[in-house]
């Protein structure tokens, strides 16, 4: 796994005392991901920050001089007056003054009196959803490279009304630009919110779901079905035994399991494409947070429990024992059409996978050290994706713009996830700011 090379100029803002179990950066993400090594991380998950919810203050100076007021002299905006409009110094207008000065401003990149970076708005604000969609392309463009080869990437994404009324789209526009740009689209999950935030419209229905899209970079990435399998139902289990039959919507009439389920009462399925988890996360910030729960199936799934290969990164996965329960005799439709699946009216084709986990194996030959994994999160807000790290057992780095976020939620939070733990209390390298904001993770 290729680390960071320590004498390179990217500084982590905050890191545990191992430099290892959580780093985080300050900057534009962008700016960041591209100092970070080819596929250094195996799993990203992450919420950026959604279009329309627009930020109108000023831009930003990064790795600025707090006494730097990033402004051209007096005399070298009259200078550039008169030049441009060939006037005395005395001719020149206090408006047009005022314009050249910030002519002169917003074609800086970087402030030439203290080499400070310039970022826009942060994301979000952009003029148009086309131009949003090609922020995320360019960024997600950078992980994709960042991201190991069998990585997955889990993005979160919300969607805005227009001004007009219209339903922007965003999360379908995104994901079909980043699909266009080479990552394969794996899943469409939605996230079901019991209790979404009240609306007052009488028009359409409250909205009660967000997307997380599942992209990936080849088949055969990593993804432990097991470790998110969920507890098969009580009808689930029923129909399993008695062979049931279903009618679905177009009147096709399928016979269904017949499966033999040995003398094992109890099995799991593979977990489905609609979540349901409570919004409310932490309580300690004023912006969107996701829950803790929403991305630990995330980080289950898409990282090695086990941990991976120091050299490689390859992940380690298990070793188990048992059999896919099949059944005896696919349903009429499929029989017919010979389709895989499609029109199944059994819903559950690939359920009831009886199998033990009995061990971990490499899947590399490299025969190095097992390590945790890595997980990124190019926009840390808060700090959940590492927090919820930590409590599995991995590897995070965090990036963000605001340092405001940074000193006053993640790097607290983190912090007091850290000192919960008695084997990680020491890792919190220096001492944390007290955290007196939000409520402890579930
Ligand atoms: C929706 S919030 C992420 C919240 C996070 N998932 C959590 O649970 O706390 C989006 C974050 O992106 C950050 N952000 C906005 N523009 C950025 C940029 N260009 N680079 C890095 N971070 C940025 C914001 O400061 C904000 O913290
Ligand atoms: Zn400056
Ligand atoms: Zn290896």
């Amino acid at each position: 796994m290729p680390s960071i090379d320590a004498t390179k100029t990217l500084v982590p803002y905050w890191q545990t005392s191992d430099h290892n179990t959580v780093r985080l950066y300050q900057g534009n993400s962008l700016d960041v991901l591209k100092q970070l090594p080819d596929q250094s991380v195996h799993m990203v998950v992450t919420s950026p920050p959604y279009w329309g919810l627009r930020d109108y203050g000023t831009s930003q100076w990064i790795g600025s001089n707090l006494d730097c007021p990033h402004q051209p002299t007096k005399a070298e905006v009259l200078h550039k007056c008169m030049r441009s409009n060939n006037l005395t110094p005395g001719g020149v207008h206090r408006s047009q003054f005022e314009n050249e000065r910030s002519r002169i401003v917003a074609s800086w990149k970087i402030c030439p009196k203290c080499g400070a970076k310039k970022t826009d708005a942060q994301i979000g604000s952009e003029a148009t959803p086309q131009q949003f969609v090609q922020v995320m392309v360019t960024l997600f463009h950078e992980v994709y490279r960042v991201l190991h080869n069998n990585g997955t990437l889990w993005l979160n994404l919300g969607d805005t009304y227009s001004s007009g009324g219209n339903l922007v789209g965003i999360p379908w526009r995104v994901a079909l630009a980043l699909q266009a740009d080479g990552w394969i689209l794996r899943q469409d999950i939605i996230w079901h919110k019991p209790s979404p935030m009240p609306e007052s419209v009488r028009n359409r229905c409250t909205k009660s779901h967000e997307y997380i899209f599942l992209f990936v970079k080849k088949m055969g990435y990593f993804y432990d079905a097991e470790a998110i399998k969920s507890p098969a139902t009580e009808s689930h289990l029923n129909r399993q035994k008695s062979g049931y039959h279903y009618n679905d919507e177009e009147g096709r009439k399928s016979a269904g399991a017949n499966t033999i389920i040995g003398n094992r009462e109890i099995f799991t399925s593979n977990k489905r494409s609609v979540w349901t988890v409570s919004s409310q996360g932490y309580s300690g910030s004023h912006f969107a947070t996701y829950p803790p729960k929403l991305i630990e199936p995330c980080i289950k799934a898409g990282t090695s429990e086990k941990g991976c290969c120091a050299r490689c990164g390859g992940p380690w996965v298990r070793v188990v024992e048992g059999k896919k329960l099949t059944r005896e005799r696919p349903n009429d439709y499929v029989k017919r059409t010979g389709e895989n699946g499609t029109g199944n009216s059994c819903a559950n084709t690939v359920a009831g996978v009886d199998v033990k986990t009995v061990g971990w194996k490499p899947t590399c030959k490299c025969n190095a050290d097992v390590v945790p994994c890595v997980v990124l999160d190019p926009f840390i807000g808060s700090g959940t994706t590492c927090c919820v790290s930590i409590s599995l057992g991995r590897n995070s780095i965090g990036i963000d713009l605001s340092k405001q976020y940074l000193d006053h939620n993640a790097i607290p939070r983190i912090s007091g996830e850290l000192l919960a733990r008695p084997s990680l209390a020491h890792l919190v390298g220096r001492k944390p700011k007290r955290l007196n904001l939000g409520k402890k993770l579930a």
